[in-house]
């Protein structure tokens, strides 16, 4: 008996010795240790034993248990201590990784060019006024002073929805619109971005919806000195003070006397090179003094006032300031397009 039960102690200690966890330990405590294991039942056997025998007989079983005991504390510390150990390196923290980079984004280059034209011209006191997209005939060219089977209708070849209402070709038709709310009275200096429709073929030119701004100045005393002297301000302010402009004669039907404004190629410094096509300047915008058609139509005394308007592309003016060479670059929404615009914030 004595020696099963050094047996027992032996074995339980060399469970413990290799017990990896403490569940594992607590399953060793239970089985050596518990009413039913091998210990109480040497233990049964007792009664064969003399009545002298008995007591060191039991002393031993608890000397044995003792050991178990205190050898399972001993590996309990130590495994509780590597826990704690495990989860302190599980959770460390590198404070000198390099931080995860926070991806913000930025405006398309097509919003930054609008704000920008949009400030300059509140700078000068305009505000901004914006128009529906699907218009009626009668802004978009009856009250431009294109009535219906006007040749120059062709210029812009329309989505029609019906009969007489159609996706705007271009923003004028807010002039139109502007000059209307207005009621004949008082001066109009507004801006009007938006977006346009036209029955194109998509290019590296052209795209069948693209963006407008147009201007309109009303008051009495407007002449084409002062359309001439803003639009230098625009060009200069958006392009660089070296930019020179320059008025070619045009036609459109709401304005008279209608212009195309060029400014001077900024990489050939107007000498001539491929970006200007050999010519030393690029077209940017059309223009004009307002037609006093227009003018009558939308309830404006034009013995009494006169005003300028133009229009220009947006995409047209990031495409030279930004050296974009495709205007489908701008409504693909390819990332590797845009992001590099964020360095231009
Ligand atoms: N609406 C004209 C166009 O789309 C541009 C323009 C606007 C011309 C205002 C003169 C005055 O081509």
């Amino acid at each position: 008996m004595q020696e099963r039960l050094k047996e027992l102690q032996q074995e339980a200690l060399e469970a413990v010795q290799k017990a990896v966890d403490l569940k594992e330990l607590n399953e060793i405590r239970v089985s050596y240790l518990g009413k039913k294991g091998p210990i109480t039942e040497v233990l049964k056997g007792m009664g064969k034993l003399s009545a002298e025998e008995r007591p060191k007989m039991g002393a031993l079983a608890n000397e044995v248990r003792d050991i178990i005991s205190s050898g399972i504390e001993e590996k309990q510390k130590v495994l509780e201590e590597e826990a704690v150990q495990k989860k302190l390196a599980s959770e460390t923290i590198d404070v000198t990784l390099p931080g995860r980079p926070v991806n913000s984004g930025n405006h398309h280059p097509l919003t930054r060019i609008i704000e920008e034209i949009e400030d300059l011209f509140i700078g000068m006191g305009y505000t901004i006024a914006e128009g529906p997209e699907v218009e009626k005939d009668y802004y978009n060219f009856e009250a431009l002073n294109l009535p219906k089977g006007h040749p120059a209708r062709d210029m812009q070849d329309s989505f029609y929805i019906s009969e007489e209402i159609l996706l705007r070709t271009h923003t004028s038709p807010m002039q139109a619109r502007t000059m209307e709310k207005n009621e004949g009275k008082g001066p109009v200096r507004i801006i009007c971005p938006g977006k346009v429709y036209r029955r194109d073929n998509d290019d590296a030119t052209h795209s069948h919806q693209f963006m407008q701004i147009e201007g309109l100045v009303v008051d009495e005393n407007i002449r084409m000195s002062d359309l001439k002297g803003t639009l230098d301000v625009f060009a200069k302010k958006m392009f660089g003070d070296d930019r020179e402009i320059r008025l070619r004669p045009s036609f459109f039907p709401f304005t008279e006397p209608s212009v195309e404004m060029d400014i001077s190629c900024k990489i050939c410094k107007g000498h001539g090179c491929n970006v200007c096509k050999g010519t030393g300047w690029i077209e940017i915008l059309g223009a004009g003094m307002v037609h006093p058609n227009v003018l009558e139509m939308a309830g404006y005394d034009s013995t009494k006032y006169t005003g300028f308007a133009f229009g220009m592309g947006p995409e047209r003016i990031a495409m030279l300031k930004y050296g974009v060479d495709d205007i489908r670059h701008y409504y693909t929404n390819d990332i590797r397009f845009l992001k590099q615009f964020s360095m231009h914030e």
